[in-house]
């Protein structure tokens, strides 16, 4: 497996495009992210094609699958001015409805990137939301996901519970918390015999290829997690998405973003040291690029803008056309901003009109904290776990203890990439939420998988131009 597509959140990898790239031979990969809050709304949307209706048939529990399509599907969809209703924010304890609706999600998913060939299917999740993994996890599994990748964390505790799910045991996670000294935090639980009701033949155990930037952490994760790693993404800050911060104090260049610098390169040697596979992502969608990576030793390279570009990505189609304007003309303008994600890791953000990257449009957003994935576990003074984002109205996250000069810049994400994917929320009929693109700091390359005359091109062609003979 010389390539893998890279997991876009939120929906830009969905399933159709996992599907194309793992039916042409390198590892599609779907995003994981929100999909509880995606499945609610295509089916709030009419599920046109009948896609989700089609995998909720496979769903191996019809009693649970039956619950979410009753409790979402609006037939010829809702109507254009009506607001999405909203399953509820994750908790610390979820409910049994919540955790039943992520394990069908999950399932859909991967069922539907995996539906008609037999090729794998990988998933992406960032260790940073939390409280979904363990429902997650288990309905990828369900569908026979092949690779668990996961970024934006440390995941020590997620190989352990690839294990416990082969045979449908109970598994737990740490929540990290604020506030708590190690051990003293809330464990998340989840039994999927209890939700199911059923028994079910024994999982098929995914791999798992951690995404790391330090080789430090590679070294860390090999040696202390709970379970087996399979192997590792080396990503680079010029991927899109999140960003590892750069080492040491934070220092910004004269655009305001964060400042790389050798500390942040992944000595290759002592990642080759440990033996296991590893791809190499970052600006890595060039025939050139993958030599370098295999001469390198890795097993091959990690693409995301590249793909994220193509016609069969979930990025909404004006916005794709926008940026393909922005490639053609040569005027692309990616940004490392240190601010705008809640999750204080560095975002790469397009600028684009419209969007959040605009700081008219981001101070014309009500601030409104409502699908919640990327809020802060934080100790009440009461001993209750309580959740903030600076994202939120200012005064609220002061009154829950949080630094209000951590307030400014920050934008909702979570709304905004659901928008992105084209399920915008609408509130009182009029505010459509703005959408925020993020790419990888070479989006102007993918020029060079236009064929003359072209303006848009395929996975096919991504695959094609960076390597031939790939599988
Ligand atoms: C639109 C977009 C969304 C992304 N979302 C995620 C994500 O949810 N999780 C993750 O681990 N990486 C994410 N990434 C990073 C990719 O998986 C991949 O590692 C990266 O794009 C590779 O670098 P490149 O963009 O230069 O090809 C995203 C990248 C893009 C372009």
């Amino acid at each position: 497996m010389v390539i893998i597509q890279g997991g876009m959140g939120v929906a830009i990898s969905d399933w159709r495009l996992a599907r194309s790239v793992s039916c042409l031979g390198p590892l599609g990969v779907v995003s994981g992210t929100a999909l509880d809050q995606i499945l609610a709304r295509r089916l709030q949307m009419g599920d046109p094609g009948g896609h989700m209706r089609r995998a909720l048939d496979h769903f191996p529990v019809p009693r649970l699958a039956e619950r979410v399509w009753d409790d979402y599907y609006v037939a010829g969809g809702k109507a254009p001015g009506e607001s999405f209703v909203t399953p509820p924010m994750p908790t610390a304890a979820p409910s049994a409805d919540w955790q039943a609706l992520c394990v069908v999600a999950n399932f859909v998913e991967v069922f539907l990137a995996r539906e008609g060939h037999t090729n794998p299917v990988g998933i992406n999740f960032l260790e940073k939301i939390q409280i979904p993994h363990l429902p997650s996890i288990y309905g990828a599994m369900l569908a026979g996901v092949s690779y668990v990748l996961m970024g934006a964390g440390i995941p020590l505790k997620i190989p352990g519970l690839l294990d416990r799910f082969v045979n449908h045991e109970t598994a737990t996670y740490p929540l990290t918390t604020t506030g708590t000294s190690p051990g003293e935090g809330v464990s998340l639980s989840f039994d999927p015999r209890e939700l199911t009701a059923v028994d079910l033949p024994p999982l098929t155990r995914p791999l798992f290829l951690a995404i790391i930037a330090s080789d430090v952490l590679a070294l860390t994760l090999a040696r202390r997690a709970n379970g087996r790693v399979d192997g590792f993404i080396v990503e680079a800050p010029t991927a899109g998405g999140h960003n590892a911060p750069p080492r040491g104090a934070l220092q910004l260049n004269e655009r305001g973003e964060p400042v790389y610098g050798p500390r942040d390169v992944v000595d290759l040697d002592k990642l080759r040291a440990l033996g296991l596979p590893f791809w190499l992502a970052g600006g890595s969608g060039t025939p050139e690029r993958l030599r370098e990576a295999l001469a390198a030793g890795a097993a091959g390279v990690q693409v995301g803008t590249a793909f994220a570009m193509c016609a069969e990505s979930g990025l909404r189609d004006d916005l794709k056309r926008s940026l393909m304007a922005q490639v053609q003309a040569g005027t692309t303008d990616i940004r490392t901003d240190p601010k705008a994600s809640p999750t204080g890791f560095p975002f790469k953000v397009a600028n684009l009109p419209g969007t959040l990257s605009d700081p008219a449009v981001l101070a014309a957003r009500p601030r409104i904290c409502d699908l919640g994935f990327l809020r802060e576990a934080y100790r009440q003074d009461d001993g209750e776990i309580g959740f903030r984002c600076p994202a939120e109205p200012a005064n609220l996250f002061v009154s829950k203890g949080g630094d209000g000069s951590n307030t400014s810049g920050r934008a909702c994400i979570c709304n905004a990439l659901m928008a992105t994917a084209g399920m915008p929320q609408i509130r009182a009929g009029k505010h459509v939420e703005a959408a925020i693109v993020t790419m990888g700091d070479e989006l102007g390359g993918v020029a060079r998988f236009l064929r003359p005359g072209a303006s848009s091109y395929t996975a096919a062609d991504v695959i094609a131009a960076i390597a031939p003979a790939a599988s």
